[in-house]
């Protein structure tokens, strides 16, 4: 069994007031909007595993690919002795990554960092035993407010897979971006996984697939209010949105009331109105070209090393390292 810790930097009760405090924003605002990190309790992060597996859902598979064939590299090029995972999930990918870094003799750390305590200690009890030799430390916090407290006892690596960057709104982006750079000294690496601007009758149906089950995932965020802030959604009553917006080059999922009704979310001592048809937004999953994601980048204080995509240019795995 490996050295392993689970560190929680954000309680149970600082995640509920934030939930309150965004809730309350998001929920008065016109139109109305939710933040993607609220999709993530234990059904949600496992309603986005079986999204990973989908036909439709191309992301997934086609990073996996790209890690796979760039793994030794991006460990020879790193020499990392500590691969730092935002966001990491299931960690599943990661394993390639884990695996080249042990062959390559550098890795000694890998610290998984996730808002879902569910994801990640399921993460860190399969890890623990597939590399029993790498020390673990799992975060529990968001990683918007992580990135000052990273360990530093060696050459780091930060992983950002997925294409989750692209879930933040832009000023969050921006500013993420820079706190990654600010987190890292000169000549650390950023890995970075982003989905690329390709076709909306390839992105679309990644988003809204035939079986329903990124509908629920969508859907899931309601219950989450219902358990956590004792609201009363009613889930039947909204249907599922996807669609491309082509000017600001994001999906955007919506949840749409089907019909009028009336909400209180009685922790909050709030009641919220929706019209029949009004939409609520629930994330956006913005896509990237390459010039626009390298100069946010070197905004950030990255250089681009490596910028990788599939034959398809669906997807990148940018290796970028702190000037
Ligand atoms: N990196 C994995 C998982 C992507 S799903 C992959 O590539 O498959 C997005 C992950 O980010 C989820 O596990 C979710 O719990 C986490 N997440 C979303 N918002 C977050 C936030 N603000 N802080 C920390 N983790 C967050
Ligand atoms: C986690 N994130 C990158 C996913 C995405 O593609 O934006 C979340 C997701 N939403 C719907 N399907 C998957």
């Amino acid at each position: 069994m490996s050295d392993t810790v689970l560190d929680v930097h954000i309680s149970p009760e600082r995640l509920l007031e934030d939930l309150r405090a965004d809730v309350r924003q998001g929920l008065t605002a016109s139109p109305k909007w939710l933040s993607p990190k609220w999709f993530y309790d234990a059904a949600g992060s496992e309603l986005f595993e079986k999204i990973t597996e989908l036909p439709e859902y191309y992301p997934t598979r086609t990073e996996r690919a790209l890690i796979e064939a760039h793994a030794y590299d991006i460990a020879e090029r790193t020499d990392a002795a500590i691969l730092v995972e935002l966001g990491s999930g299931s960690s599943e990918k990661t394993r390639l990554l884990l695996a080249a870094g042990v062959k390559h003799g550098s890795l000694h750390k890998y610290v998984p960092q996730d808002v879902s305590p569910s994801a990640l200690t399921g993460a860190i009890e399969q890890i623990s035993q597939e590399f029993p030799a790498l020390q673990l430390q799992g975060i529990v916090s968001d990683f918007t407010d992580t990135l000052q407290n990273l360990p530093a006892d060696g050459r780091r690596t930060i992983a950002f897979l997925g294409g989750t960057l692209g879930n933040l709104i832009p000023e969050e982006r921006a500013e993420f971006l820079s706190d990654i750079g600010g987190a890292l000294v000169s000549d650390e690496f950023l890995l970075l996984g982003v989905g690329l601007v390709i076709d909306p009758d390839v992105l679309v149906p990644a988003y809204d697939d035939a079986a329903g089950v990124t509908a629920s995932f969508n859907a899931n965020v309601l219950s989450v209010l219902n358990t956590r802030l004792g609201a009363d959604f009613d889930p039947a009553k909204f249907a599922h949105v996807a669609l491309w917006n082509s000017e600001d080059e994001w999906i955007e999922m919506r949840l749409r009331a089907t019909e009028a009704h009336h909400v209180s979310i009685a922790d909050l001592g709030l009641d919220i109105d929706f019209e029949a048809g009004e939409e609520l937004r629930t994330e956006i999953s913005a896509k990237f070209r390459r010039e626009g994601i390298e100069r946010e980048l070197v905004d950030a204080g990255f250089g681009i090393d490596e910028f990788w995509t599939d034959p398809q240019d669906r997807f990148a795995l940018i290796l970028a390292r702190r000037s």
